[in-house]
């Protein structure tokens, strides 16, 4: 029996599934760092990640590895060039999440807009005294200019959601999507610096790569309208944390909402001093039914990636199907 790692806390029928293929080894609790991650690996034919970081590092010390199946649409976790030159296959986690993840992101920038959080932890703090004509003032949703950066499947899950609410939809994409996407979605492409210009309330939904790091940084922050609000539910890293919180401290921009950090599961400290924030700790696709779905997604891609199970060699969510078939080097 080929052996696999499960490294992280998953539902347990999950593991009975992989069970019924694999030797499995189950690291039900923290994350392991790199070196017990590795050292783990050593005698691994495959394993389950999430967002757990997988270098040439980590590959050299994992001979046998042939399949990781990451459950998550991202995966900027995986070095993809380490994985090309050694031959192991990546997988991912896309569309199962697409809804619930559009979800979220209207849930966020909602809080984010009309200061769900703030309020409610003034309540909670006992301060609500009395009725005022002034308190927790926010921004309109309804009838403004909603601007998506990152126009790919969750982000156009997210224009569709905007028509019910009678927005205006610019975006922003690394290139234009077909003209009839456009007209369905009723979105027009601006430049990323025109985008923050015009947009009431920023949405940020694209993957992270090295060019995409600090896409948000000082110098856009300032583009944007002190009105405006920004939300992250992409990747840490995509903006520079340390810059919005001084953004939001000195009102900048109004408001913004954040399910992912630099560096998370830490959060920079400044953002945690900043009434003007709603944070939330990478939940964006925790749903029970899609959470379970991306799990169950995951194990497809283990177990059809290492020749087992109806999809033999033929894994649904292949990153990097060219190395199917090759031998790991
Ligand atoms: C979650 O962050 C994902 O990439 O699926």
């Amino acid at each position: 029996m080929q052996k696999v790692l499960v490294a992280r806390s998953i539902f347990p029928d999950v593991i009975d599934r992989l069970k019924q293929y694999f030797d499995v080894e189950w690291n039900n609790g923290d994350a392991l760092g790199a070196d017990e991650l590795a050292r783990r690996l050593a005698d691994k034919d495959g394993a389950l990640t999430a967002g757990d970081p997988i270098g040439a590092a980590t590959l050299a010390a994992a001979p046998r590895l042939r399949v990781v199946a990451n459950m998550a649409v991202g995966y900027n976790n995986f070095d993809m060039a380490a994985f090309n030159a050694a031959n192991v296959l990546g997988t991912n986690t896309p569309d199962v999440l697409n809804e619930t993840t559009a979800d979220f992101g209207w849930a966020l920038m909602m809080a984010t807009a009309r200061r769900i959080a703030e309020s409610e932890h003034f309540l909670r703090a006992g301060k609500w005294e009395k009725w005022s004509h002034d308190a927790f003032l926010g921004a309109d949703v309804y009838g403004s200019t909603l601007g998506i950066v990152g126009m790919g499947r969750i982000g156009q899950a997210i224009a569709r959601r905007a028509q019910g609410f009678g927005m205006r939809v610019v975006y922003h994409n690394r290139s234009r999507v077909a003209p009839a996407i456009e007209a369905e979605l009723n979105a027009e492409y601006r430049t990323k610096e025109a985008l923050l210009r015009e947009a009431d309330h920023v949405v940020l939904v694209l993957p992270y790569t090295a060019e995409n790091h600090h896409t948000i940084g000082a110098a856009e922050l300032k583009l944007m309208k002190p009105s405006a609000t920004l939300t992250n539910i992409a990747r840490g890293g995509i903006v520079d944390d340390a810059a919005l919180a001084e953004a939001l401290r000195e009102h900048r921009i109004a408001a913004a909402g954040l399910d992912v950090f630099e560096g998370e599961p830490k959060v920079h400290p400044a953002l945690l001093t900043v009434p003007n924030v709603v944070l939330t700790p990478h939940i964006a696709s925790a749903s029970e039914a899609t959470r379970r779905a991306m799990a169950n997604l995951a194990a497809d891609n283990l177990i059809a990636g290492l020749g087992e199970g109806p999809r033999a060699g033929r894994p649904p969510n292949a990153i990097n199907p060219d190395v199917i078939g090759k031998a790991r080097s």
